[in-house]
């Protein structure tokens, strides 16, 4: 059994504030990656320009990173970094604004390697310049892990890079939740809900690693009943959600995903469906065939969430996040992929058939004739 977070994490209201001198630590001029609206909404980004401030760090802002960033994103930003001199990548928001500053700095570290060559597995582990994470969602978990999912439009791929990434420092303040829609909140709390569930139905799973998703379903379960009601999230949960996103990233860091987050990339590159639910629809039905493996610990995942049975996880998640339909053809095309998908099948409990797949398919999304 193997434990390995290298990540030195904050988890605390004003971190970024508090720990100024940490950045010096990391490097000596920083370009930050972010989106184009929210870091600027929710004050994380003045706190994390703030704190370079204070310590006379020179700074350049890239705010192009978009939802399921791109190559060709990640591309320009490396660029950027290159041509103001930087010798670190700040990430500031969701998985998509860490994940593009961890390629970034890959790229940053590595001028021959072009971007549409980052999911080529390399002939030997890259450098890559430090990363700094300040995440403002609660479902990432990207601030804790070495993965990063960058897209290729060109050869139509999202998935994550074969390069491992943990950033150095991460900043984790739960205020940041409070500017974010509760559609939002709901939808990445449905992601780290999906880590830790992926992370101890998973080969990989042993008694070490599964310390963190087994007490992150517990605070995940403590959430529930907010996530669930009408009303907005009341704002002593949110350093609760947080907490919960960065242990569910620390579970997937030793596990990886399996079948739910395998099939949610079909569904966000084809049709557009946002992570958190597109991971969801198939998390009740990939629990049930996976209870032919390992039920107990089913049994254990449903405890923890104060869930009595699979059709209360099935319930919980359609309140959540409702049901997706699609066409019978796009159905069997995303099934026969995943069929072959031994990245993703290979971790699963259990040897998991076409008939299984067929199953989840069938029974997490609405098929259109
Ligand atoms: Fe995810």
């Amino acid at each position: 059994m193997r434990f390995f977070v290298p990540t030195d994490i904050y988890i605390e209201n004003d971190c970024v504030k508090n720990h100024t001198q940490d950045f010096q630590a990391i490097g000596k001029r920083a370009l930050i990656m972010t989106g184009r609206h929210s870091a600027a909404a929710n004050g994380s980004l003045d706190d994390v320009t703030g704190a370079l401030d204070a310590e006379h760090i020179p700074f350049q802002i890239f705010n192009e990173v978009e939802e399921n960033p791109s190559t060709d994103t990640v591309r320009k930003a490396a660029q950027a970094a290159r041509d103001f001199e930087a010798d670190f990548v700040i990430g500031i928001g969701g998985g998509s604004a860490i994940d593009a500053a961890k390629a970034a700095a890959l790229l940053l570290s590595n001028p021959s390697v072009d971007a549409d060559d980052l999911h080529k597995a390399p002939n030997r582990p890259l450098s890559h310049a430090p990363v700094v994470a300040v995440p403002t969602t609660c479902g990432t978990g990207s601030e804790a892990t070495p993965v990063a999912i960058i897209t290729n439009h060109k050869i139509h791929l999202k998935k994550s890079i074969p390069h491992r990434i943990f950033p150095a420092l991460a900043l984790v303040d739960g205020k940041y939740l409070a500017s974010a829609k509760k559609a939002l909140v709901v939808n990445t709390a449905v992601d780290a809900l999906s880590h830790m569930v992926e992370s101890i139905l998973n080969v990989k799973s042993n008694a070490f690693n599964r310390m963190f998703p087994e007490y992150g379903l517990r605070l995940w379960g403590e959430c529930k009943s907010a996530l669930l009601s009408d009303k907005d999230i009341d704002a002593n949960l949110y350093e609760k959600l947080m907490l919960t996103s960065t242990i569910a990233g620390m579970s997937i860091a030793h596990t990886s995903t399996t079948l739910p987050h395998g099939m949610s990339y079909d569904l966000t590159l084809n049709a557009g469906v946002p992570h958190g639910p597109a991971v969801g629809y198939f998390l009740a039905a990939y629990t049930e065939v996976c209870a032919k493996f390992v039920p107990g610990d089913v049994e254990k995942i449903l405890s923890l969430l104060g869930l009595k049975n699979i059709d209360d996880f099935t319930a919980m998640l359609q309140n959540l996040i409702g049901t997706y339909a699609v066409t019978r053809e796009m159905r069997d095309k995303f099934a026969a992929a995943m069929k072959v998908n031994r990245s993703k099948l290979d971790l699963a409990p259990g040897p998991i058939s076409p008939e299984d797949v067929d199953f989840i398919y069938e029974k997490s999304l609405n098929i259109k004739p």
